[in-house]
């Protein structure tokens, strides 16, 4: 009896650690990119089973699985070092003007792992790993994807403002020509352009913003493991900008 009443604090041990633990290292859970759960925290029974795949480990929706992070992923069509399929990148028409300095056509590793889920054309529980252990059985009826449209392949079929918030904005789209520069060289790094200041430390700034082999990315100014600054933000958006343009 007491054996048993022993082993069974063990069990409660392990599992509340496994429970437990992430949400004191990682700040992931709970907040927007957390899609584990994600039918009783926002107290829908709808999504269950219904809208994306609960993979039960929220890392997974992004990074490679431990066992795996040394695998080149790039044959099965997957973003380099990241737990996500490439999206069309043909199809991005980005940010370009006269002013421009320094212009490229295709996203950086990082950026296209947002871009998989934040242009709207592939399903957010779209990744090449499942977690050990998962059942397929418990693969969702659809596979959805941040978009406005009214379909059955698209969040907005119920986050269309009405039955739930509007998903609309968070939808980036692959026309990133109205959106800030991304992947490119940061001009202010060799002190060249005296629009920009000069970095502070090897990956960019001291207020947390970030540069990524010298480039701007959408981490760049978007921290997802830091949901406590409103839109994942860095910085304010007051100091966001002047953390790098002068004027
Ligand atoms: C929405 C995508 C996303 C999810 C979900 C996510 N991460 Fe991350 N993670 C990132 C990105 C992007 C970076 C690189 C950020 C940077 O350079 O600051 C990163 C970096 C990290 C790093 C390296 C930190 C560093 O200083 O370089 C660790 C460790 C990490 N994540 C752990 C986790 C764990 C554990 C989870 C699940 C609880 C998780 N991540 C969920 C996107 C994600
Ligand atoms: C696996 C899919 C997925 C990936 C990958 C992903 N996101 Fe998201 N992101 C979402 C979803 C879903 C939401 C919430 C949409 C909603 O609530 O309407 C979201 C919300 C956001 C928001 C708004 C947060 C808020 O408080 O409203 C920002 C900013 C954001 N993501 C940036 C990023 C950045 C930057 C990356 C890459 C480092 C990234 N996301 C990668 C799915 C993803
Ligand atoms: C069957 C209808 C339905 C579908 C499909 C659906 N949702 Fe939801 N979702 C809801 C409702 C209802 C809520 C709660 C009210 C709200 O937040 O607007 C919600 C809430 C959320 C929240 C907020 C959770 C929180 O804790 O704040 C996120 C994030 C979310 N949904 C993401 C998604 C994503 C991503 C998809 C597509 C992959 C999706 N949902 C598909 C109905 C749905
Ligand atoms: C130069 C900084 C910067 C870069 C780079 C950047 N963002 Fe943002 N992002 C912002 C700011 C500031 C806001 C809030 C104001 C706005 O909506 O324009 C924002 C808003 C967002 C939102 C939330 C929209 C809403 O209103 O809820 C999402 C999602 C997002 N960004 C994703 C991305 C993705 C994906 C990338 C890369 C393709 C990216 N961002 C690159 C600064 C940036
Ligand atoms: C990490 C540094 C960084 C941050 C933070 C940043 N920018 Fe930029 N921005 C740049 C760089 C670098 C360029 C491109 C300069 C070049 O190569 O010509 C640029 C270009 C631009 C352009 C296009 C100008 C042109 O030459 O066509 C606009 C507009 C802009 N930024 C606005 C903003 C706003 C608004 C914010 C705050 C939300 C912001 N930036 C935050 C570094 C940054």
């Amino acid at each position: 009896m007491q054996k048993r009443l022993i082993q069974g604090c063990l069990l409660f041990a392990v599992f509340a650690n496994l429970w437990y633990s992430p949400v004191h290292s990682d700040p992931i859970l709970g907040s927007k990119h957390d899609f584990t759960g994600l039918n009783t925290r926002a107290g829908v029974e709808a999504m269950s089973g219904l809208a994306f795949s609960d993979y039960g480990s929220s890392c997974i929706y992004c990074h490679l699985p431990d066992d795996k992070k040394d695998e080149n992923t790039s044959e099965a069509g997957g973003v380099p070092g990241w737990n996500r399929l490439t999206p069309a990148t043909d199809s991005y028409e980005l940010y370009d003007s006269l002013m421009l300095d320094n212009k490229v056509r295709t996203p950086s590793p990082i950026s296209l792992l947002c871009l998989s889920c934040h242009d709207g054309t592939m399903a957010v529980d779209m990744t090449i790993f499942q977690p050990n252990g998962w059942n397929s059985s418990e693969d969702a009826a659809l596979h959805m994807a941040i978009n406005e449209s009214n379909d059955l392949t698209s969040c907005g079929k119920c986050h269309d403002g009405r039955a739930a918030h509007n998903i609309a904005v968070k939808q980036i789209g692959t026309e990133l020509a109205n959106d800030h520069p991304i992947s490119i060289e940061y001009a202010g790094l060799n002190h060249k352009d005296p629009d920009f200041w000069p970095t502070e430390s090897p990956n960019g700034f001291d207020n947390g913003v970030k540069l990524y082999d010298g480039k701007i990315e959408c981490a760049t100014c978007h921290n997802v493991h830091d949901p406590d600054v409103a839109l994942l933000l860095r910085a304010d958006t007051d100091r966001l900008c002047e953390t790098c343009h002068i004027k």
